[in-house]
């Protein structure tokens, strides 16, 4: 019962739109009308600028770090794992916003620097890497997310953190897809850039 609950709390938590709601609280508009549509910080930089971005991020961050304490403060590394998987399919999914939410890239930082702070550091730096070379926030997610299991096995974190972090980098880049599709056909939008 217990389990159930905190995974309940944990999505919950993961589907508070922070990107959606700063947006409308700062500068009254709706993040998904706007630029990529996404309910992100990325997106929220690029239309609504620098400090409700951070907001955002912020907030996105905290749910995921929220998760993963709950699941390992009451239950252990399984159940982080698991509140963790439920907080970032809260943020993708979300049920206040019709279940059209992000792309859950800063909640998964957020449990991966609860979790695992040096995978979270490897992967911040070839993140600013990869960026500030591309200029494309979406490939630098893309292959965080994808490199994130392989640092985990190297560091040898037990296995249910492993399969989380495998989901988590899988739901990543799912959610991706078009952005994957914009990256191909050259017409993803760079940072600093409202159109392509
Ligand atoms: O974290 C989301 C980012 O990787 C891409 O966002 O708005 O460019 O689709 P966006």
């Amino acid at each position: 019962m217990q389990t159930v609950l905190l995974l309940m709390v944990s999505y919950l938590a993961g589907a508070i739109p922070f990107s959606y709601i700063f947006a409308h609280w700062f500068l009254d508009i709706d993040i998904r009308e706007e630029g990529s549509g996404n309910v992100g910080s990325t997106n929220v930089l690029r239309t609504a600028g620098k400090q409700v971005a951070l907001a955002s991020f912020t907030g996105d961050v905290l749910k995921g770090i929220l998760a993963a304490w709950l699941g390992m403060h009451f239950g252990g590394e399984l159940l982080a794992a698991l509140c963790s998987v439920a907080a970032v399919i809260g943020h993708c999914w979300p049920v206040y916003l019709g279940f059209k939410g992000g792309k859950g890239v800063a909640t998964s930082a957020g449990i991966v620097l609860y979790l695992f702070p040096q995978g979270a550091l490897i992967s911040l730096v070839i993140f600013i890497i990869v960026v500030a070379i591309s200029r494309y926030v979406s490939l630098g997610s893309i292959l965080v997310a994808a490199l994130l299991p392989f640092w985990m096995a190297l560091y040898h974190k037990p296995l249910a953190i492993l399969v989380m972090g495998a989901v988590m980098a899988g739901l990543v880049i799912f959610k991706h897809w078009e952005n994957i599709k914009r990256l191909l056909s050259g017409s993803e939008m760079k940072i600093g850039k409202t159109t392509e």
